[in-house]
């Protein structure tokens, strides 16, 4: 069970900044309990100045053992904006790259995604430019890893035959059509599936296949599509976001939450 980071500075798009003692309380209580995988990007971070990034830096440096921070670039979020509005070329993705190692206080970043397209679907548009920029940081060693983000399977492959994918970040939830084709490559090729909105990203689905499985088991909703994630498939990487420590230590749980083959069955679309 990971942590998505994206809710710590604010909760809802346009809304006030959350309390910033409360979000690094949030991150040292989700380590304690055994997240040992962050999610992040520079451009998490409230107009007023609460950031993912420093905030993960004050709750957690020096950093555990074992503990992967992955980050993103990619979208360009200009000031004032209140998300990202477009995409960082090519020539600006060093700079993204050293704003998250300068911002996490890191020398190395354990995983990059390179985040194409806006909302929108996962589009064809080449990534191979892009792509081969992050990994030439990685071989100068600015990076460990690299992840793609947003992506269809098309893209991945040519990602592919610039440098090696660890992970793979796209939307998906339990209620949505499964994203079959591409989670089948990442199974073949053991890269991690990290979905993202895996709550349903802008309230939590109502859903009664869900519904129904968490009444079987005493268990909330959310706490169903996350063990319903983690049950489909070997290298799915669940990082849910929050702002509440109550929801934290209700999403941590899910990750014992055992679902049986009838859960799953009916779970499935
Ligand atoms: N690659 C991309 O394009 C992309 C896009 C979006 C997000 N992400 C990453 O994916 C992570 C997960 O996505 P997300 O945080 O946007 O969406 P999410 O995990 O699907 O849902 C988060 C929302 O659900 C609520 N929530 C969380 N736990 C809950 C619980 N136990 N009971 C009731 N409500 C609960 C949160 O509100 P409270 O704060 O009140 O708990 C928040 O509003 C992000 O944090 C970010 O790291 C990546």
């Amino acid at each position: 069970m990971g942590f998505g980071a994206m809710r710590l500075p604010v909760s809802t798009l346009g809304g006030p900044p959350n309390d910033r003692d409360t979000g690094i309380k949030i991150l040292q209580r989700a380590v304690e309990l055994g997240v040992d995988h962050v999610d992040t990007a520079a451009f998490y971070y409230h107009q007023d100045g609460l950031a993912a990034n420093e905030m993960i830096r004050a709750a957690l440096a020096p950093y555990p053992p074992g503990l992967v921070i992955a980050t993103k670039v990619g979208p360009y979020r200009g000031p004032g904006d209140p998300m990202p509005t477009g995409q960082v070329p090519a020539s600006g993705l060093r700079a993204e790259v050293e704003r998250n190692l300068t911002e996490l206080g890191l020398d190395r970043l354990d995983l990059v995604y390179l985040r194409p397209g806006g909302l929108e679907a996962p589009s064809e548009e080449p990534v191979g430019e892009r792509f081969a920029v992050l990994a030439g940081l990685r071989e100068e060693g600015l990076i460990r890893h690299l992840g793609l983000s947003h992506v269809s399977h098309a893209q991945l492959e040519e990602a592919r035959r610039i440098a090696p994918v660890a992970a793979v970040q796209n939307r998906f939830d339990v209620t949505l059509p499964q994203d079959t084709e591409l989670l089948a490559a990442c199974e073949r090729d053991r890269i991690a599936y990290a979905p993202y909105f895996p709550l349903g990203g802008f309230g939590i689905p109502d859903d009664a296949r869900v519904n129904a499985v968490a009444a079987r088991h005493g268990a909330t909703v959310p706490q169903v599509l996350l063990a319903g994630l983690l049950a489909l498939s070997p290298v799915m990487l669940a990082i849910p976001g929050t702002g509440s420590p109550a929801h934290l230590e209700e999403n941590v749980a899910a990750a014992d939450l055992a679902l049986a083959p009838e859960d799953l069955d009916a779970l499935k679309r």
